[in-house]
């Protein structure tokens, strides 16, 4: 057998603990009631992104007061960008290469006997009663005071198509409802689940169930496929290998025919009802708003396999900046980038960056293009990146690359001094409302907006200092023990294209102390029967 080429999550955690990212809580913490909340301080408690770190929590218990053998540990995948890196095996800046590698270059996986998520095998009377099956797993309640089960979040739920036998591996919220029963929630809008398009095909065959696998805790490469929209039909496992640069283990579940991953550390199978839906939720959702109640597939659990030390992920989602919204951006704007660039063909485009806190990275999308695109491909940019995902890029925003895309004062700025509404706006009727709030409420459509906010012509230069002065004025200021300083771009100024040799000439002379000199200059070109406001070019002046 090949040696393994990723790491299992106890591995991962391992490599976050050397490097700082994981916080151990051997303090009691009750799962339903504190757990989330806990973490959650580290996405509202005025923390730099840079600062979150994962949580593993050793010492478990229920609102009951009863107490779990098994860890939970949430934020391990992506609290994060530093944390996504690592289960990503790469640095930061190398995430966009290992997505478009991996897709481009897919590597099949290796299928094997025995495996680490056999290590313990429930099944029969051993899932019924409480305390039993589902019950001795600490899932966590997200959204204490709003949620109406534990809900497992870090999911990769694998179904497979029953005509063609091809896998899908998606990330679904299922909540428990009884030690053998849990109903998941598949997306069935256009673009939602892959899962969902497996269940409507069995429908059509007239089976009454379908095989499902819940995977829990499998190797983070793994995971990362869960929440990534790959094309429909695309297997997700050769796609973690090509993340991974070596085949992903697989083994052959217990009582499903279905492939989950070896090194995982639980797995949850059963069968899912395609006749009966049962309500579910409410359950605070990653666009923010609380989920109401809906039907959704009730799933008989037949056995629940896991590791010897198992542990418990589970994904911190809901208000984004969260766990899951930092996965998905991870994974999807790299796709994003890759479309525009790569098949629109669109050179000018460097980054596509979707907007995270509260929005989600639904509603509004920034692309940033060179200075030198022409109009036409700016707009084909903004269509582009508007519409290459249903449910993303209802307000998208072309800037240029001298504005933070994470920067909405930057944005708005861009909008306000670079834009002219009746030329630069244009709205386009019919989007789907996608994953959010309104669903509540009926089917009602969407619509679009596009923005360019770039340069239509050079500009004036930013009225800030010269980066040089800042930096030596900074010197002065850290001299004299001032608070510690935290600059925030655009801290210096900088050309916008429209300034000349001669005015930069001018304000050398003028920080030399010569500025007597300037005037002498300026009443070389003094003029008559002018109107004040007059504007005066120094390059086209000529000699006077
Ligand atoms: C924490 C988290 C929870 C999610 N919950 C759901 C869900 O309940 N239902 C759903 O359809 N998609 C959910 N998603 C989004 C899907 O994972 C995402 O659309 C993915 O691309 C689906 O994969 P698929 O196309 O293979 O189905 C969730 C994503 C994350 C990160």
């Amino acid at each position: 057998m090949s040696k393994r080429t990723y790491r299992d999550l106890p591995e991962h955690l391992d490599a976050l603990r050397e490097k700082g990212l994981l916080v151990t809580v051997d303090r009691q913490i009750d799962k339903d009631s504190e757990l989330h909340a806990l973490v959650r301080w580290q996405f509202v408690g005025g923390m730099k992104e840079s600062e979150r770190k994962a949580f593993l929590f050793t010492n478990i218990v229920d609102g009951k007061g009863r107490k779990y053998g098994m860890p939970v540990v949430v934020g391990a995948l992506a609290a994060n960008r530093a944390v996504y890196s690592v289960g990503m095996d790469a640095p930061v800046e190398k995430i966009q290469d290992k997505w478009d590698q991996a897709i481009a270059h897919p590597i099949a996986p290796n299928i094997v006997e025995k495996a680490a998520c056999h290590d313990v095998v429930i099944t029969g009377a051993d899932l019924i009663g409480e305390g039993k099956g589902l019950g001795i797993l600490p899932i966590p309640i997200s959204t204490p005071g709003f949620d109406s089960a534990p809900t497992l979040t870090a999911a990769n739920v694998v179904t497979k198509d029953p005509d063609t036998g091809i896998s899908n591996m998606g990330t679904y919220r299922c909540a428990l409802k009884a030690s053998n029963r849990l109903v998941v929630r598949m997306a069935t809008r256009v673009g939602g689940a892959g899962g969902y398009r497996h269940y409507v095909a069995h429908q059509k065959r007239g089976d009454k169930e379908m095989p499902c696998a819940i995977v829990l805790g499998a190797p983070p490469m793994v995971m990362f496929m869960g929440p990534q929209k790959l094309p429909l039909d695309a297997d997700e496992v050769p796609v973690a290998g090509g993340l991974a640069g070596g085949p992903i283990n697989m083994v052959r579940a217990k009582t499903v025919d279905l492939m989950v991953p070896a090194e995982s550390e639980i797995v949850i199978e059963g069968f899912i009802d395609t006749q009966y839906v049962e309500p579910e939720a409410p359950f605070g959702e990653s666009h923010g708003h609380v989920a109401l109640e809906e039907y959704n597939m009730p799933m008989r659990i037949t056995a629940i396999t896991h590791r010897k030390n198992a542990i418990v992920p589970s994904y911190l989602s809901q208000v984004a900046p969260s766990e899951s919204s930092v996965i998905k951006r991870v994974a999807y704007e790299p796709l994003f980038l890759k479309h525009l660039r790569d098949e629109l063909n669109i050179k000018g485009v460097k980054n596509v960056s979707l907007h995270e806190p509260l929005t989600g990275l639904l509603r509004l999308t920034i692309v940033t293009c060179a200075r030198d695109m022409p109009d036409t491909e700016i707009w084909r940019a903004l269509y582009g990146a508007a519409f290459f995902k249903g449910d993303c890029g209802k307000i998208t925003v072309a800037v240029n690359d001298d504005i933070d895309p994470d920067n909405m004062d930057a944005v708005w700025w861009a909008i306000a001094y670079r834009s002219n509404p009746i030329l630069d706006v244009k709205l386009l009727e019919r989007r789907g409302q996608g994953h959010g709030p309104k669903r509540e409420h009926g089917t009602e459509r969407d619509s679009t907006m596009l923005i360019d906010a770039t340069m239509k012509s050079p500009m004036p230069p930013l009225a800030l200092p010269k980066q040089e002065y800042m930096e030596r004025a900074k010197g002065i200021w850290d001299e004299l023990g001032l608070p510690t300083l935290k600059p925030q771009p655009p801290w210096f100024g900088y050309s916008l294209g429209d300034w000349l040799p001669e005015w930069d000439a001018a304000a050398l002379r003028a920080v030399k102390g010569d500025w007597l000199e300037n005037g002498r200059i300026s009443e070389q070109h003094k003029k008559k029967g002018l109107k004040p406001e007059t504007k005066f070019r120094p390059d086209e002046a000529g000699e006077e």
